[in-house]
């Protein structure tokens, strides 16, 4: 069995979820963010190392006011939480996304977490927010721009370089929940090579066999 090295999770499907048992959307991004920890469980114990989880988008914006408004304070208020557990665990936190709009306390606990968990490793959380690939890859150009970078010298490994997810090896797996074929914006540059995979479950209710048999379907793919 391979074990992929690094996963994308495209957690989608809180809403549905909490439609479907008469919940507030707001219920069901809870519901949501207090899975990440046993899904990274699950991914502990298979073997993989670094788990990019996609929990906003910069399309996710046009979505109602009070869900935002939901969003970010949650951000505030319960990420830091979640990054001690992470740090007891030994798992280094980054964050990959664009940092306007985001609020001065949500750029705090982030900028924290990173700090507080920067000598960890060699696991890696990478929480995927306020992310576009479209928009890291306007954010390449104008970084490679400002720091006026020789226009024969930029290479691939070069646009690596300046990606918000520097230093990490591609995307060898992405697990979409809830049933849609789409990438939706996730690590476009990092996924040209990913095996996807699709499962029916809304994020919330994610389990082992969803993991293992993502795992089966990458084994299955790679031997092809
Ligand atoms: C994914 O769940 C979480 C975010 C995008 C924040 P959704 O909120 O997209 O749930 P559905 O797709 O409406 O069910
Ligand atoms: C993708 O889910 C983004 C996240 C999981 C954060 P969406 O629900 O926003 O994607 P679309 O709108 O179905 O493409
Ligand atoms: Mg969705």
């Amino acid at each position: 069995m391979i074990v992929p090295k690094h996963i994308g999770l495209i957690m989608d499907g809180n809403g549905r979820w909490a439609q479907q048992r008469g919940l507030s959307r707001s219920a069901g991004h809870k519901a949501g963010f207090e899975h990440i920890p046993p899904v990274l469980e699950i991914c502990h114990d298979l073997g993989i190392q670094i788990v990019s989880a996609y929990a906003w988008s910069t399309e996710n914006w046009n979505r109602p006011k009070a869900e935002v408004g939901y969003i970010m304070h949650s951000l505030e208020k319960y990420l830091s939480e979640f990054v001690k557990e992470l740090h007891k665990r030994g798992v280094r936190f980054i964050h990959s996304g664009r940092r306007d709009r985001l609020s001065s306390k949500a750029l705090r606990v982030l900028d924290e977490a990173v700090t507080l968990t920067e000598h960890n490793g060699p696991e890696i959380f990478n929480f995927v927010f306020n992310y576009g690939g479209r928009a890291e890859l306007v954010n390449v150009t104008r970084k490679l721009l400002a720091e006026h970078v020789k226009l024969e010298t930029i290479s691939e490994s070069t646009i690596n370089h300046y990606l918000w997810t520097t230093g990490l090896p591609d995307v060898d797996l992405i697990i979409r929940t809830s049933g849609e074929h789409r990438l939706s914006n996730f690590l476009l540059w990092q996924s040209a090579y990913a095996c996807v995979y699709v499962t029916q479950t809304y994020w919330p209710d994610v389990g082992r066999d969803d993991i293992e048999a993502a795992v089966k379907y990458y084994n299955e793919a790679m031997v092809k």
